[in-house]
């Protein structure tokens, strides 16, 4: 009789043992429309291993994919890659159940390990380059720190030639199709830079040294497995996802222009249309997305490829609007390189609190370009003319960068 929640074969005793989360939402700030997986794998050698678990609620769901292979409690060495708790929710559990002769992490994933189960999980830690030598099978093991958390590490199943690469490759995306070649190219695209402008952003440079510690290995890459999303399988897929990175870590200039605005009564609205005119008329690519519909997370996608953030706010009780602070505080946390600001907005009876967005502008290490447009009540003719000699300036002046 056949059931759900089987394994998954991905390579010669290597076998997908993880869970699809269709519904999540919200992954820590970050709109997840498409939900996410938890990958967990399971090599069946001499020592059966589990690399990596789930997200505590997913439990079961792992536990049915394992037993479909091996008795669970036959698992002899546990691998954690990563200390966040969608891959160690259930970690306790699993070495409680499978009592395992080793469980092994990264000098800083055993730290993290002890702190988060506040001491009741000891784990081994791998040196970095350091080899674990599972009898038939051996894994190199890389710290990689930062991507995502100080505790990250890659392991590599030298007789596979496949790469356990934890949050790295990966994107959120609940799909019944395991392998990246089985899915839609553009939304793998849309999605893998959606994951690193959320996630991984702030340590972009980081990302950039440990790939390319990583790349002098000179290690074969047959396929990387990540801890989220489809498995890259082909030497085309492979060698375009190292690209996207290359990309990610990169943030060229480009000429797409964000413009980011909220609007109480349509006149920041009508700045910011004007605003984009003067960006397209100078030859650049304005992306204008109003803060009412649209996610911050959403924004970090477009901003991560662009070469220019606007940001208007009409004015509310002396302060900017409340979506725009929301978006430009998690902004700054995410820390976009090479872009170009500039502000405009409008008020009432109190001026606009253009310091406020000023500071904001600031603390993201985004250099303002001037000048930067403020309409009282509703904008006239002067202003929106204004506005769009802003849009034009600031493009001008992000040409002159990629140029
Ligand atoms: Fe998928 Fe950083 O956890």
């Amino acid at each position: 009789m056949t059931k759900p929640f089987n394994a998954k074969k991905i390579a010669e005793n290597v076998y997908w043992v993880g869970a699809i989360d269709w519904q999540l939402a919200d992954f820590h700030g970050y709109k997840t429309e498409r939900g996410t997986t938890y990958n967990a794998f399971l090599i069946t050698g001499e020592k059966v291993t589990l690399i990596d678990t789930v997200k505590r609620p997913y439990m079961e769901e792992m536990l049915s994919r394992i037993s479909s292979i091996v008795d669970p409690e036959k698992i002899d060495v546990i691998i954690s890659n990563h200390a966040e708790l969608d891959h160690t929710g259930c970690l306790p559990e699993m070495i409680k159940l499978a009592n395992p002769e080793k469980v092994y992490a990264s000098p800083m994933g055993v730290k993290a390990i002890q702190d988060l189960f506040h001491g009741n999980v000891t784990a081994e830690a791998v040196p970095d380059k350091g080899t674990i030598d599972l009898g038939d099978f051996h894994i190199t093991c890389l710290e990689t720190r930062m991507i995502h958390w100080p505790d990250s590490m890659f392991s590599y199943l030298n007789e596979r030639q496949l790469l356990f690469s934890q949050d790295a490759f990966g994107m959120h995306l609940a799909t019944a199709k395991l392998f990246a070649d089985e899915n839609c190219p553009d939304l793998l695209k849309r999605e893998s830079d959606k994951y690193f402008a959320n996630i991984v952003l702030p340590y972009a440079k980081m990302v950039g040294a440990t790939l390319t510690k990583f790349k002098a290995l000179n290690l074969p890459v047959a396929m990387i497995a990540p801890d989220h999303g489809p498995v890259w399988r082909t030497q085309e897929d492979i060698q375009k996802v190292l690209s996207w990175y290359d990309n990610y870590v990169a943030q060229p200039f480009t000429k797409k222009v964000v413009i980011i605005y909220d609007t109480m009564w349509g006149s920041t609205q009508r700045l910011a249309s004007a605003f984009a005119e003067g960006v397209e008329a100078e030859g650049c690519v304005p992306r204008v997305i109003c803060l009412k519909s649209t996610d911050r997370s959403e924004v970090m996608r477009e901003l991560m490829h662009a070469g220019a953030l606007a940001v208007g706010s009409c004015t509310m009780n002396n302060g900017i609007f409340p979506t725009v602070a929301d978006c430009f505080t998690y902004i700054k946390g995410l820390k976009p390189q090479n872009i170009l600001g500039a502000i405009f907005g409008s008020y009432g009876w109190n001026l606009m609190a253009f310091d406020e967005l000023k500071a904001y502008f600031e603390k993201a290490g985004i250099p303002l370009v001037l000048p930067n447009v403020q309409a009282k009540m509703i904008p006239d003719e002067e202003k929106l003319l204004e506005a769009y000699e802003s849009g034009r300036t600031l493009a001008k002046e992000l040409l002159a960068k990629i140029n």
